[in-house]
């Protein structure tokens, strides 16, 4: 199967619940259960752009990230890469993606291991997947650590000789090794210093522009997004609850669950730097979510339509969505967010 869109990546109804207890010998009266981690989300990148995939710990990020980078294997959905039917490719077409999708992680220090040098931690996949010489890999591999921004002789170091942005450098020196298309981006620059946040990030940005490159971001800080993105996901509850250009989606936020994370991080004063965008009250759990359209918690106004449990996607302009319970969609002001607002009046 392919797919006509010129996506470079499109994510259809992508869905991953993990069997977490019940069944054969597991209690819970012998029923199976699961947990969603991601249930059902769409999305396309473009080539060359970066698409920002937000929301609190816990909202399916990581999960849909692994799946892109086949190490989950989904419970249901399809990936397209190049139009190409990701998830039903033969040996070689496997080989090509697992080159062409690569991914850089949160913490280089637990991403790179101790005790390789750098010269091998970054010339792994090219002796793994290429057949360049000893001595040519060891020319690209001080090629690579020039292009993120240390040096050649850098190569015989090992990664506790190095600062933690410096770590993350090699991290994505080893990320672009294999000249790939699309690179996962799984909150790159959370635990790394404010102060060299910014570093990273426009070394990524100069990198996408010189080479190309697709970006899939993950991340919960939204400044790193806003900063970073052209497109926008938000997601709740391994729900896509709103997308749109970084633009719209910042000028227009629609969805309340939106709306809360922009409110939550928007600094009190411009120099200070609010870090994170956490709401106050807990997220439902993902195994046995609400039955009202899984966002809400403890809606003070429920209805008996809700109940269905439908989601239903709500286009506010084009390319701009809102995912919403189906009767919510007609019912806009939404008080069943008791997170964003407890007290919110209603809009009908
Ligand atoms: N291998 C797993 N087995 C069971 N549950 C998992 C597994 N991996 C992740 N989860 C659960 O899936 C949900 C989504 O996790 P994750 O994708 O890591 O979220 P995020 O990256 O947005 O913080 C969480 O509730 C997490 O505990
Ligand atoms: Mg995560």
């Amino acid at each position: 199967m392919t797919s006509e869109s010129g996506a470079l990546l499109q994510i259809k109804n992508l869905k991953k619940h993990f069997h977490v207890g019940g069944g054969f010998l597991g209690g819970l009266g012998g029923q199976k259960t699961y947990l969603k981690a991601v249930d059902g989300i769409d999305l396309e990148i473009e080539p060359g752009t970066t698409y920002g995939l937000v929301g609190e710990s816990g909202c399916g990020k990581s999960t849909t990230a692994k799946m892109v980078l086949m190490l989950e294997e989904p419970t249901d959905g399809e990936i397209y890469f190049e139009g190409q039917d990701a998830l039903n490719m033969n040996r070689e077409g496997r080989k090509n993606y697992k080159s062409s999708v690569q991914a850089v992680f949160q913490d280089p220090w637990a991403s790179l291991n101790p005790r390789m040098r750098v010269e091998n931690i970054i010339g792994e996949p090219l002796e793994i997947n290429t057949t360049l010489s000893r001595k040519e890999i060891r020319t690209k591999v001080g090629d690579l650590l020039e292009e993120v921004g240390l040096q050649p002789y850098q190569a015989g170091l090992y990664p506790h000789e190095f600062s933690g942005g410096q770590r993350q450098r090699i991290g994505v020196a080893r990320s672009l090794a294999l000249n790939p298309k699309l690179i996962v981006l799984d909150e790159p620059v959370s635990a790394l210093d404010v102060s060299i946040r910014a570093q990273i990030m426009n070394l990524l940005m100069d990198l996408q522009k010189e080479h190309g490159l697709t970006y899939l971001l993950i991340a919960h800080h939204l400044a790193t997004v806003r900063y970073m993105c052209d497109k926008i996901g938000v997601m709740y509850l391994g729900h896509m609850v709103e997308e749109a250009t970084t633009d719209e989606l910042f000028d227009n936020p629609t969805h309340p669950y939106t709306q809360a994370l922009i409110g939550a991080a928007l600094p009190y004063h411009p120099d200070d730097e609010k870090e994170e965008s956490i709401l106050e009250g807990e997220v439902p759990s993902p195994i046995d979510p609400p039955s009202c359209c899984s966002y809400i918690p403890n809606c003070p106004e429920t209805f008996a339509e809700c109940n269905d449990n439908v989601v239903a996607t709500k286009t506010v302009s084009p390319g701009h969505t809102v995912g919403h319970c189906a009767h919510c969609v007609d019912h806009y002001g939404c008080y069943w967010f008791p997170r964003v607002n407890p007290n919110i009046e209603r809009n009908q």
